[in-house]
C-alpha cells in the first residue's frame, strides 16, 4: 500500500512538548530584558536556531548589544531550557506518538529526526527513543536553518530516499516549509492557519494514523 519510504520527524512539538519549555526560557530572558513576549510572538521562533531566534527578540529591545553580550543571553536562556530538560522522561512522548512511530517501521518504513535543535540528541536519549529512528539530524550537522530545506535533505540522503518519497512532519511554519522546499510530503501539526502550507494538518499527534497518510499521500501524487 501506498509508496512512502521514509517519514521525517521535528522534534520540539511532534514528539514531545519542548516547544513549551523553550518558550518558557526565552519569556524568563525576555523579562529580564524587560521585552514584551507572548505566545504570538513566540509562533515566529518556533523552528527557527538559537542564535536567530534571539535575534529577533532583541531586535524589539529597541537597543544594540555586541557579539559576545549576544552570546552570553543565547547560553543564558540554554540554561533556562537545560533546566526544564533535564526532568524530561519516557512519559513525556507526545500521546499517539509513539504508537505512530512503530505503526511506521512495521510496515518497513524508515524514520529520521531532522530538528533545529543543539540540545537534540539529550531529548532523545532522555525519552529513550534511539531506537525508534534511523537517522538523527541535529543543528549541528547542517549550515542552513529552517525554512531552507537543508535538513531534511541531509535526513533524506542518510536514509537514502528521495525526497519525494518522504513525509515530514511538523509543528513550525518555517518547518512545513523546509519540507516543501525539500520536495516531500508536509503533515502539520497545529493550526491550519499557521500551518497553512502543510498537505495534511492535524490538531495532535495522536490523530496521526498511517492508513490516512497513505490516503493523503496517495490523493497529492
Ligand atoms: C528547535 C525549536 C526552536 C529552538 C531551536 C534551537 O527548532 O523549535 O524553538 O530555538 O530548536 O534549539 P537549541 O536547543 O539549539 O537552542
Ligand atoms: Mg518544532
Amino acid at each position: 500500500m501506498g509508496s512512502i519510504k521514509a517519514v521525517i520527524f521535528d522534534l520540539d512539538g511532534v514528539i514531545t512538548d519542548t516547544a513549551e519549555y523553550h518558550f518558557l526560557a526565552w519569556k524568563k530572558l525576555a523579562d529580564d530584558l524587560d521585552v514584551p513576549f507572548d505566545r504570538e510572538f513566540n509562533e515566529k521562533l518556533k523552528g527557527i536556531g538559537r542564535m536567530e531566534s534571539l535575534e529577533l527578540i532583541l531586535e524589539k529591545s529597541g537597543k544594540t548589544f555586541s557579539v559576545e553580550e549576544k552570546e552570553r543571553l543565547a547560553s543564558r536562556k540554554n540554561e533556562h531550557y537545560r533546566t526544564l530538560i533535564q526532568r524530561i522522561t519516557p512519559d513525556d512522548l507526545l500521546p499517539g506518538i509513539r504508537g505512530f512511530i512503530k505503526e511506521i517501521k512495521k510496515e518497513g518504513i524508515v524514520t529520521g529526526l531532522a530538528s533545529a535543535s543543539k540540545n537534540a540528541p539529550f531529548v532523545i536519549k532522555r525519552l529513550k527513543i534511539e531506537d525508534l529512528l534511523d537517522t538523527v539530524v541535529d543543528a549541528t550537522k547542517v549550515e542552513k536553518g529552517k525554512p531552507d530545506p537543508e535538513i531534511f535533505l541531509t535526513a533524506t540522503k542518510q536514509l537514502g530516499v528521495e525526497p519525494a518519497k518522504c513525509v515530514g512532519v511538523e509543528d513550525a511554519k518555517a518547518g512545513v516549509q523546509a519540507i516543501k522546499r525539500a520536495g516531500m510530503f508536509a503533515v502539520g501539526i497545529g493550526d491550519q492557519n499557521t500551518l497553512s502550507e502543510a498537505d495534511w494538518i492535524v490538531s495532535a499527534p495522536a490523530e496521526l494514523s498511517l492508513h490516512e497518510l497513505y490516503q493523503r499521500y496517495q490523493n497529492s501524487n
